[in-house]
């Protein structure tokens, strides 16, 4: 392609080494929409006849059609996507073919394709995101009167219902979602026209170009267009940070499947037997779910690193761009998808549920509520509450086993309606705040859920 400045052919070591087409073809329909309305603009200046538009149209639906039936033969020697469908281009139709380069470089084609995939790939992330997050509804639903220990420190905290702690996710996951929308309006802005650096003295119509490929708005400077690739380190940043979310969800996961927890079984079809050990049934969408989230984390990374110190305008540092962003691309879609498929297959195990709940030391701080609303103040609450937290604790006995003379000893505020309290469902009901989980709350945040998703 660049053979009027050169004597000799470039090493063999080199094209090997600066290759980028096995795996920059995936950009093939982005490069091809971009160079189809790229023709139209380059006819609209007269500088393509109708027919040669035509052409070149039907040329590139052509050779995408190829593509994607794995017919079209890559040539490494063509280093990347771009030069490898503008070859094949000319060298079908002729003339035309070697027109369709002008006022273009590169440098704004491979910014154009790469916002073009990205553009595409968020939606389909969202989309993701989505039914994970209606998975974890369906499952809250199922189990709606589930309550588990809820916990901080991992040491039981506090009574929660199933469905509140799957719902965390939930909100976590629509955060996510506003990320990649987020992302998604900087990624939508098109760069082609800036040229290698500078424009072109060619002026084409660039509000053409954007229509046609459905971008509302145009890079207003032709050196950041080129060499701009924030908007891949924002949505690696989205992902690294959705990654996270789904890491901890699969440690939860794990911890429940767990025989020391036990309060959900993964059916067979999601789970992993030993090779060694027959009694093992092993939650490898979980680990794997978290052991991905280091190369969420490191793809982003990778970026920024390439990224920092990078003079002014487009250098070939920029090639590396490609394989993080579609490695986490590919990793999170796959993680978002087989771990939704899994909670799909998830129950839970409600007598043990009960059991863990029945631990009536959840219910240790609502004691000290109680005598905070008979007048003591909650440091000395929290005290006396302590002291008969170590009584029980000493005694091997649970709250309920002691009667209403024990409490007093500990308080004369302690009434005999101190035993309603370690009724787990009335406990619940007490937590009544906008975001505490009584039961109302949590069946109105199911049914908000419900309703945003089936949008
Ligand atoms: N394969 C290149 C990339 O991915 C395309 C742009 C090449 N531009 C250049 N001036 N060599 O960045």
């Amino acid at each position: 392609m660049w053979k009027g400045r050169f004597q000799s052919d470039t090493a063999e070591l080199l094209k090997k080494y600066s290759e980028s087409i096995s795996f920059d073809w995936r950009l093939y329909r982005h490069d091809i929409a971009g160079s189809i309305a790229h023709s139209k603009a380059l006819a609209e200046a007269g500088l393509l006849t109708a027919d040669e538009q035509q052409k070149i149209e039907s040329g590139l639906t052509e050779i995408g059609g190829e593509i994607a039936r794995g017919e079209f033969s890559f040539n490494r020697d063509l280093e990347d996507i771009h030069m490898n469908i503008e070859s094949a281009l000319t060298e079908r139709i002729g003339a035309a073919g070697a027109k369709l380069h002008t006022a273009r470089s590169r440098n704004d084609q491979v910014a154009l394709d790469l916002r073009l995939y990205l553009r595409e790939e968020t939606d389909a992330m969202t989309n993701l995101v989505r039914d994970l997050q209606r998975a974890l509804v369906a499952l809250g639903e199922k189990f709606a009167h589930v309550i588990i220990p809820g916990y901080t420190h991992l040491q039981r905290a506090q009574p929660v219902f199933f469905a509140h702690h799957l719902l965390a996710y939930v909100e976590m996951l629509q955060r996510d979602a506003e990320r990649l929308a987020d992302a998604r309006k900087r990624i939508d802005v098109m760069p082609l026209g800036s040229g290698a650096i500078a424009g072109s003295t060619i002026n084409l119509n660039r509000e053409l170009v954007a229509n046609l490929l459905d971008f509302p708005a145009l890079t207003q400077n032709s050196m950041d267009a080129v060499s701009d690739r924030d908007f891949a380190c924002e949505l690696l940043a989205a992902i690294a940070i959705m990654g996270m979310h789904l890491s901890r969800l699969s440690e939860d996961v794990i911890l429940w499947a767990s025989s020391e927890f036990k309060f959900i079984t993964i059916g067979d079809a999601f789970t992993t037997g030993s090779s060694l050990m027959p009694q093992k049934k092993n939650p490898d969408v979980a680990e794997l779910t978290r052991g991905k989230t280091g190369r969420l984390y490191g793809n982003l990374l990778s970026l920024l690193t390439t990224m920092k110190g990078l003079p002014m305008t487009y250098n070939r540092d920029l090639q590396e761009d490609k394989e993080p962003v579609f490695d986490s691309v590919d990793t999170i879609k796959a993680a978002l998808e087989v771990v939704a498929a899994m909670f799909g297959e998830i129950e839970v195990n409600v007598p043990r549920a009960a059991d863990a709940v029945s631990d009536s030391m959840l219910l240790a701080t609502d004691l000290a509520d109680y005598l905070v609303k008979r007048d003591v103040p909650f440091r000395h609450a929290h005290e006396i509450i302590g002291k008969l937290v170590a009584h029980c604790v000493e005694a091997g006995i649970s709250f309920p086993e002691l009667n209403l003379a024990n409490f007093q000893i500990f308080s004369p505020q302690f009434g005999s309606d101190v035993f309603d309290l370690f009724d787990v469902r009335k406990a619940m009901n007490a937590r009544q705040a906008i975001g505490a989980p009584s039961e109302k709350n949590v069946a109105a945040q199911l049914q908000r859920w419900r309703e945003i998703l089936s949008r």
